[in-house]
């Protein structure tokens, strides 16, 4: 399969996200009693685009297990949810400063920052709403799914990973910031995928060949975004670039230079080939997913 034809699988897949995502925004439950500017917040904050990939690894991994189709999408929408609301808060002034997000303004600018900390913490909470309320999920499995995300989206994983990546200078070493790749980005790809895998009934050891498949192209996906911040160009990219290296973060690019994070980069493909081989064919849409990963220009 070319690059083309997966980003075209990517892109049907983004908008049925989109449209499911409209749906709950426009859903009776949510709006009575939401205050419209907040309603507006979140809108901009998840309904403005982006590639929906952590979405797509859960769907495409319960598919690969035979897993409910509805029950992939909610749970890949509720991925979204934490996703988007990690992207607002991101872009803080506090935190990275940034007026621009998926080629269009940020939250915070599109309204103010009050409202765009409050709109991040509304997409959190629905998250937790969407899968506690997927009764399409077995019990114990639905909350296996909480614990998951709880334990991902929060202090052992992206927000503790968002913490080292706000408090590191410039003398970070390879390890440390290997770490924080994993933790602030590689955490929810890697739920995303182990999701997929557990909403769907896979065996303990599936559950974690798909979590080890989802940690490697986390990392994969965090050099790639490094990457594309100091050579990318903002258009394509949707958000600024250089903005690493104006705000004195160290990265493995700056390290180690192009190539050789081009190298790494291959290694990584390498590594999610070999942990999907069991699955055969039925696993090759992760793997052009994992190709994508690596060599993704936006
Ligand atoms: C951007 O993620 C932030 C990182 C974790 C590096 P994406 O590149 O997936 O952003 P969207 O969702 O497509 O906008
Ligand atoms: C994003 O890292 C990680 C998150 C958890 C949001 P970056 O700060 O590099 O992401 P971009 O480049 O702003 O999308
Ligand atoms: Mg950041
Ligand atoms: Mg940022
Ligand atoms: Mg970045």
């Amino acid at each position: 399969m070319k690059s083309a034809d997966f980003e075209g699988k990517l892109a049907v897949t983004a908008k049925a996200v989109g449209a499911f995502l409209d749906d709950i925004l426009q859903s009776h439950q949510l709006v009575a009693g939401t205050p419209q500017k907040l309603l507006g917040a979140m809108r901009h904050g998840v309904l403005n685009g982006g590639k929906r990939l952590r979405p797509f690894l859960v769907i495409e991994t319960a598919k690969m297990f035979s897993g409910d189709s509805k029950a992939a999408m909610q749970v890949g929408a509720a991925l979204e949810c934490v996703h988007s609301y990690s992207l607002v808060h991101d872009d803080l002034p506090a935190m990275d400063d940034d007026d621009l997000r998926r080629g269009k303004p940020t939250v915070h600018k599109a309204f103010d920052e009050a409202t765009a900390i409050l709109a991040g913490d509304a997409l959190l909470t629905l998250s937790f709403g969407l899968i506690a309320s997927c009764d399409k999920i077995p019990a114990e499995a639905r909350a296996a799914l909480v614990v998951l995300l709880a334990k991902r989206g929060g202090a052992p994983g992206m927000v503790g990973g968002q913490m080292l990546d706000i408090q590191a200078g410039d003398s970070r070493s390879e390890i440390e910031i290997t770490r924080m790749q994993a933790m602030k980005t590689g955490a929810l790809i890697s739920c995303s995928c182990e999701a997929g895998a557990l909403l769907s009934g896979a065996c303990d050891d599936d559950r974690a060949r798909l979590r080890r498949f989802g940690d490697t192209i986390g990392l994969a996906f965090q050099l790639a975004d490094d990457l594309l911040d100091e050579y990318g160009e903002a258009e394509v990219v949707g958000k600024a670039t250089g903005k690493d290296q104006a705000k004195g973060k160290r990265t493995l690019g700056q390290i180690y230079g192009r190539r050789a994070l081009q190298d790494r980069l291959d290694a990584l493909e390498s590594t999610a080939e070999e942990l999907l081989e069991p699955y055969g064919e039925r696993a090759e849409l992760l793997l052009e997913a994992a190709r994508f990963v690596v060599w993704r220009k936006h």
